[in-house]
C-alpha cells in the first residue's frame, strides 16, 4: 500500500533523504510517487507514474535546480509513494497535493471516507480540484480554516471532519512545521540524535540507517515537529501524549537484500533459521494462551491471505493434535459472525504486517464486545501487538518480498506449539519443530533449488498449475496457488485432493500441472489416488513428498516431518514460484497490482 516518508532537520540533502526513503518502501507496492521540498517561501514538487527505479537526487536537480540559499536552515521534504485507490494511476492523482494557492502540501494512506461532501462544501466555496482524489480535499479545507487560524490549529479543525481510516503528513508554505496525523494506517517518527532531526515514515527501514530510536503514533494521535522538538497529541480530546522512545534491534542489513537479487529468495533461504527463532517462545506465554483457548467460549483464528491460510491450517493441526475444534474466519469476513461472538470469545489475529485493515477491523469487533485478542505476528510494534492482550512474536525478521515466506512458516511453527501446549505436550511439539528446522537447513541447498529450477523450466509457460492438498496439507494447497500466482502471474488453483472429482477435474487436459503436497500421514493414500485421477486424464503429477511415488512425474523430496508436513511443502513451492517469476521477467518482491501491507479494506 501506500508509503509515506517526511524529513525535517538540518542537512543539506532533505530530497536526496526522501527519494531514499521511498526507494526503502517500495516493497509496499505502488504505482506512482511523488516528492515535495519546502522552499524559503514556496515549494518544489515532483510527481511521477510508474516505479522510481534508478531515478536519483541528480534527476531532480536537473527538473529544478535546487541551490542553499533557496532553502530554509531547518530543511522539510516529504514524499509518497501511491498505490491508486480513489482515482486511476495518473501524475495528477499521485501525491503529494497541494491546496489552492499551494498554502499547504501533504501526502496521505488510507481513505477519507467522507470526502465527497466535504469535496461539495469546498466547490461550492469556490474550491477546484486538480485531482481524482480523497486526499486534495484535506489539503484545500486546511487551507480554508488558515484563513481565521494557523497552520497547526487549521489542520487539528480540519481533521476533526474527516472520517475513514488514515495516515497523513502535512507541511505548511509559512511555518518550518511537520504535522502527521494517523487513524488506521501506520505512521513511525525517527528520532535522530542530532537535536532535531526527525522522520516520519511508514515503516521504519525506511530510515533505520539514519536512526534506531522511533516512536510509533497510536490511532487518534498526531504529532508537531518544529524547532522546539516533537510534540504529541490526542487528536479528539488534543491532551498531551507522552510518548516512549523505542531502541529498535534489527540491523540494516536485515532489511537489505544483500547478496541476493530478490528479497523473496533471500526471505526463502533466512528459513533455515527463522524457524528456530520461531519456536523460541515464552513457555509460560504459550500455555497462557493455551489456557485462554480452553476457557473460551469460541475461538476464531483470523488472517487474510496467506494468514487466513495459516488459520486454516492451524484449525487441523487443532484437530488432530489437541482435538479441539476452533473457528477460522478471514479478516474482511469476521464482522459478518460477529453475531456469534461475546465477551468470552477469543480472536487469534495472524498476520506478518499487524497493519492488515480487515484483522484490524476483526479487532475492533471483538474488542467492542469485551473479547479478548491473541496475536501471532511478525511485526511487534505494529497497531495489532498494541491492540492485543498477548503478542506471540515471529521473530522472522523485517519480511520485504510482497510475498509472504518466512513469516507464515514462523506462524505455522507457532500454531503448532499451541496445539501441542493445549494438550500439555509443549515439549515434544518443540522437539519436532526443532528436528523441522534442522532439516531444512539441510534441505535448502543449490542442489535442491537447481532441482525445482529444472521443474520450472518444464512448466514456465503453464497457463494454469493445480495444487492438491488433503488434511493438514489441504490449506498449504490454497496458499501455493497464492505464492504461484501472485508472482508468476500463472493462474493457479489449489483444491483439498478428495474435491477435484466433483467439478474441479474437468480443467485437466494434457500436460496440465499438478502440484500433489503429500505428508506421510492419513492422508497419503487418498491423495496418491487423487493425483492418479489427474494423471489418467494427462494430467503432468509433480509431487512434494517424503518419498517418491509411481504417480509422479516430477519428485520434489521433503524431509517427513509429521504433523509438520505443512511447513516443509510449502517451502518448494516458495521456490518455484519465485523461480517461475524471475523466468517470466516478472519482478517477484514487487508483483503487479499488489501491495505488502493491505492498510484499506
Ligand atoms: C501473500 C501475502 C498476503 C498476506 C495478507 C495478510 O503472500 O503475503 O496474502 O498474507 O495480505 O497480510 P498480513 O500477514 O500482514 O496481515
Amino acid at each position: 500500500m501506500c508509503g509515506i516518508f517526511a524529513y525535517f532537520g538540518p542537512q543539506t540533502n532533505p530530497l536526496e533523504i526522501v527519494i531514499k526513503g521511498l526507494k526503502k518502501l517500495e516493497y509496499r507496492g505502488y504505482d506512482s510517487w511523488g516528492v515535495a521540498l519546502k522552499t524559503n517561501n514556496d515549494f518544489l514538487i515532483h510527481k511521477e507514474v510508474g516505479k522510481i527505479g534508478d531515478f536519483s537526487f541528480s534527476d531532480l536537480q536537473k527538473i529544478f535546480p535546487i541551490s542553499n540559499s533557496q532553502l530554509p536552515i531547518i530543511k522539510i521534504a516529504i514524499g509518497h509513494s501511491r498505490w491508486a485507490t480513489h482515482g486511476g494511476v495518473t501524475e495528477y492523482n499521485a501525491h503529494p497535493h497541494w491546496s489552492k494557492n499551494k498554502e499547504v502540501v501533504l501526502c496521505h494512506n488510507g481513505i477519507f471516507e467522507n470526502y465527497l461532501k466535504i469535496k461539495e462544501k469546498l466547490i461550492k466555496k469556490g474550491y477546484t480540484f486538480r485531482s481524482e482524489t480523497d486526499t486534495e480535499v484535506l489539503a484545500h479545507l486546511v487551507e480554508e480554516y488558515m484563513h481565521e487560524s494557523n497552520f497547526e490549529n487549521a489542520v487539528k479543525k480540519a481533521l476533526s471532519e474527516i472520517e475513514g481510516r488514515y495516515a497523513v503528513i502535512l507541511i505548511s508554505k509559512h511555518e518550518d512545521k511537520l504535522i502527521a496525523a494517523r487513524r488506521g494506517s501506520p505512521l513511525i517518527i525517527g528520532k535522530n540524535g542530532h537535536d532535531g532531526e526527525y522522520f516520519i515514515a511508514s515503516d521504519i527501514p525506511a530510515f533505520l540507517e539514519y536512526t534506531n530510536k522511533v516512536q510509533y503514533l497510536d490511532d487518534d494521535e498526531m504529532v508537531i515537529i518544529d524547532v522546539s522538538g516533537a510534540r504529541f497529541e490526542n487528536m479528539r480530546t488534543h491532551e498531551k501524549v507522552n510518548k516512549r522512545i523505542v531502541e529498535i534491534e534489527w540491523k540494516v542489513e536485515e532489511a537489505e537484500k544483500g547478496e541476493y537479487p530478490h528479497f523473496m529468495i533471500k526471505e526463502i533461504m533466512e528459513q533455515k533459521n527463522t524457524l528456530y527463532r520461531a519456536i523460541n517462545q515464552s513457555a509460560e506465554k504459550i500455555h497462557e494462551v493455551a489456557k485462554a483457548i480452553k476457557s473460551a467460549r469460541g475461538t476464531f483464528f483470523v488472517g487474510c491471505g496467506t494468514a487466513g491460510k495459516v488459520c486454516m491450517t492451524a484449525e487441523y493441526l487443532f484437530s488432530k493434535i489437541a482435538k479441539r475444534h476452533i473457528n477460522v474466519i478471514f479478516g474482511s469476513e469476521f464482522k459478518f459472525h460477529q453475531d456469534f461472538l461475546t465477551d468470552k470469545s477469543l480472536l487469534i489475529s495472524v498476520s506478518q504486517s499487524g497493519e492488515t485493515a480487515d484483522s484490524l477491523e476483526a479487532i475492533e469487533v471483538i474488542k467492542k464486545l469485551g473479547g479478548r485478542v491473541v496475536s501471532i505476528l511478525n511485526n511487534e510494534a505494529s497497531t495489532m501487538a498494541r491492540l492485543s492482550d498477548i503478542v506471540l512474536p515471529n521473530k522472522a525478521g523485517p519480511e520485504k518480498a510482497v510475498a509472504s515466506t518466512k513469516a507464515t512458516t514462523a506462524q505455522l511453527a507457532i500454531c503448532t506449539l499451541l496445539a501441542y501446549a493445549m494438550v500439555d505436550k509443549l515439549d515434544e511439539g518443540e522437539k519436532l519443530l526443532i528436528k523441522t528446522a534442522s532439516q531444512i537447513n539441510d534441505m535448502l541447498n543449490p542442489r535442491y533449488e537447481d532441482h525445482i529450477y529444472k521443474l520450472s523450466e518444464k512448466i514456465k509457460s503453464a497457463e494454469n498449475i493445480y495444487i492438491i492438498g488433503r488434511g493438514l496439507n489441504y490449506p498449504m494447497a490454497l496458499e501455493s496457488a497464492i505464492k504461484l500466482q501472485e508472482v508468476s502471474y500463472i493462474h493457479a488453483q489449489g483444491f483439498a485432493g478428495g474435491e477435484l472429482k466433483h467439478g474441479p477435474i474437468a480443467l485437466i487436459s494434457e500436460n496440465t500441472p499438478c502440484i500433489a503436497l503429500v505428508a506421510n500421514d492419513e492422508s497419503k493414500s487418498e491423495i496418491l489416488s487423487n493425483a492418479m485421477e489427474v494423471k489418467s486424464r494427462g494430467g503432468y503429477i509433480i509431487g512434494i513428498s517424503p518419498e517418491n511415488a509411481e504417480v509422479f512425474d516430477y519428485w520434489i523430496k521433503v524431509p517427513d516431518c509429521g504433523n509438520c508436513s505443512p511447513i516443509v511443502n510449502i517451502i518448494p513451492v516458495q521456490i518455484l514460484a519465485y523461480q517461475l517469476a524471475v523466468m517470466r521477467e516478472n519482478n517477484p518482491d514487487m508483483p503487479r497490482n499488489l501491495a505488502k501491507s493491505v492498510t484499506v479494506k
